[in-house]
């Protein structure tokens, strides 16, 4: 008897589906870089990943943001669908799927759901009065309201009365069982300080929401009640579940669709909208009897001076002057190194700039640069011919290295790449202070060769590893870092990376035992210009 491998389950992680009102912000960016980090991690060891974005694009707010620029608002939403896909591809962001809440497959996707729902019992007709965010595209209690009327995040923008007749979901039937799988899944909503504001949300009790609008024309009409369009959240939660068909998928049907991938391992969002993706989602699913996801993770805000940037505020940094002026691997760095996912982080352009010019340019560049340049002169241009068991136990850096990747990897899976990053840069620095320390260059005058190739070997291993596992976040540096190490690898290809560098061996320290040709040093981080910066 054959025993046939199981082949473990894809990796599904997604994005919030972007609001495609305006041009993307430095928000969107944020989340999305986080996600291809999660996205490009997994590929490397050789996991199958789906990585979906997108954008939601039906509701007031898009509405009437088309409306004020005087375009249909499909044109509308296509023009800034385009500007999205284009800051992806500028930050090297590699998603492999695109979800449009106005492709036609996902209108078939909401109805089903929206029938099942029905069918269930779950769908009543009443009428909604209550204050309302157009920005935020949630009601919102008088109590939370500024004294000026706006809700805190739009604090310019004043909520407006609605009195009408609305379809309701009733949330209120799920209290138990939402509240049973929060007990029963303590890591269904991470990180805690996201988990603990949604059981003291839940606790004071549900209200059933409304599903539909009666003043919006721009969404999908509820089914048998023309006057009604779906609620652009009800909507656009769906957007996850089509974005797992084939975008030429013939049979557009929940069912084929839910084959495809669900659940979805990690709904990545930021705190803003963690109500709707873990009390409003999970009851919406349970109700039309879907498995729920794995988890969710609600990262902190970029922040000016303490406050979320937004447009409202007008504190916000436009994501294509920075990539622009910076390129991605710099900023895409910084974020993820700076700032712990789950916590709020302060920009400011002169940190970034001292940041990634200290640690890519001094520490890590310098280090490499350096030491190609010993290697050339004093090995004619070749990795030395050994691998870590050549090196006694108590080698500084053999020391560090050896732990490396599993610290990396357990950073990683945690979401921690600021401790990722911290680890890693641990081993850079120390290179560089036994380097220092051992003075290569004067063993080299006394004529100790293999001591002067033990140096450099330990020195160009750990500057591998590095480049290795700093990948995921700056892959156009590791790769020009591999290329002057002798490998003919672009961290940009993911999808065949593992057949390349398998990552059991390529994460580890001391397992390479190869004799290429190094490149001559170049450059590989030009320091940014202290001059380019924009600080408001
Ligand atoms: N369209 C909804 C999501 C629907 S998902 C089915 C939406 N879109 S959004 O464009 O307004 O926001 C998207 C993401 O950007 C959210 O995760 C939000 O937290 C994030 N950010 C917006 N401003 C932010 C900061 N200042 N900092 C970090 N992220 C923030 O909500």
């Amino acid at each position: 008897m054959t025993l046939e491998k199981v082949k473990p389950k894809k990796f599904v992680l997604t994005t919030p589906l972007y609001y495609a009102n305006d041009l993307p912000h430095v928000g969107s960016a944020y989340t999305t870089m986080i996600a291809d980090v999660i996205s490009r991690y997994k590929k490397l060891k050789g996991e199958e990943v789906l990585f979906i974005t997108g954008t939601d694009e039906h509701g007031q707010k898009i509405e009437r943001n088309a409306e004020a620029n005087n375009l249909p608002a499909q044109e509308h939403c296509d023009r800034i669908v385009s500007s999205f896909k284009l800051l992806w591809d500028k930050l090297d962001i590699q998603y492999d799927r695109f979800s449009r809440t106005t492709d036609t497959q996902h209108q078939k996707i909401v109805y089903e759901f929206f029938q099942r729902v029905w069918d269930n019992g779950d769908i009543y007709l009443s009428r909604q009065q209550g204050w309302y965010c157009v920005a935020c595209e949630e009601f919102k209690e008088e109590r939370e309201l500024l004294e000026n009327g706006c809700c805190p995040v739009h604090f310019n923008k004043k909520a407006e009365w609605y009195d009408e007749e609305n379809y309701f979901f009733k949330l209120s039937k799920y209290q138990s069982q939402l509240e049973e799988l929060y007990k029963n899944n303590p890591e269904f909503i991470k990180p805690k300080s996201c988990r603990n504001e949604i059981l003291k949300f839940v606790n004071q009790g549900l209200k059933d929401f409304s599903i539909s609008r009666v003043n919006v024309k721009w969404g999908f009409t509820v089914p048998n009640d023309p006057n009604h369009t779906i609620y652009v959240w009800f909507d656009a939660l769906l957007g996850y579940i089509t974005a797992l068909l084939e975008s030429e998928s013939k049979d557009s049907t929940l069912d084929n669709a839910i084959s495809q991938g669900w659940p979805v391992n990690l709904h990545l969002i930021g705190k803003d909208i963690l109500r709707f993706h873990a009390v409003y989602w999970p009851a919406m699913l349970m109700s039309a009897k879907l498995s729920l996801p794995e988890y969710i993770f609600g990262h902190g805000f970029l922040t000016k001076d303490g406050q979320k940037m937004g447009k409202s505020s007008g504190n916000t940094l436009d994501p294509f002057e920075l990539v622009n002026k910076y390129g991605p691997d710099p900023i895409r760095y910084y974020f993820l190194k700076e700032i712990e996912c789950g916590k709020d982080g302060d920009f400011n352009e002169t940190r970034f700039i001292n940041t990634v010019n200290a640690d890519l340019a001094d520490d890590l560049g310098n280090l490499l640069n350096r030491t190609l340049g010993m290697t050339q002169k004093y090995c004619e241009g070749l990795l030395p011919p050994m691998s870590g068991i050549d090196l006694p136990k108590e080698h500084p850096l053999k020391k560090i290295g050896l732990n490396l990747g599993e610290n990396v990897i357990k950073a990683y899976d945690n979401l921690k790449f600021n401790e990722g990053c911290e680890e890693i840069f641990t081993l850079i620095r120390a290179s560089n202070k036994f380097i220092d320390e051992q003075a290569p260059w004067t063993l080299f005058k006394k004529g100790e060769q293999k001591e002067v190739e033990k140096i450099l070997y330990g020195v160009l291993e750990s500057v591998r590893l590095v480049a290795y596992l700093l990948a995921p976040i700056i892959p156009n540096l590791s790769s020009k870092i591999y290329k002057q190490l002798g490998f003919s690898v672009d961290f940009n290809q993911v999808e065949c990376l593992e057949e390349v560098i398998p990552f059991d061996k390529h994460s580890q320290w001391g397992k390479l035992a190869h004799n290429n040709f190094l490149s001559k040093p170049q450059p590989i981080f030009v320091k940014l210009d202290t001059s380019l910066k924009n600080d408001f």
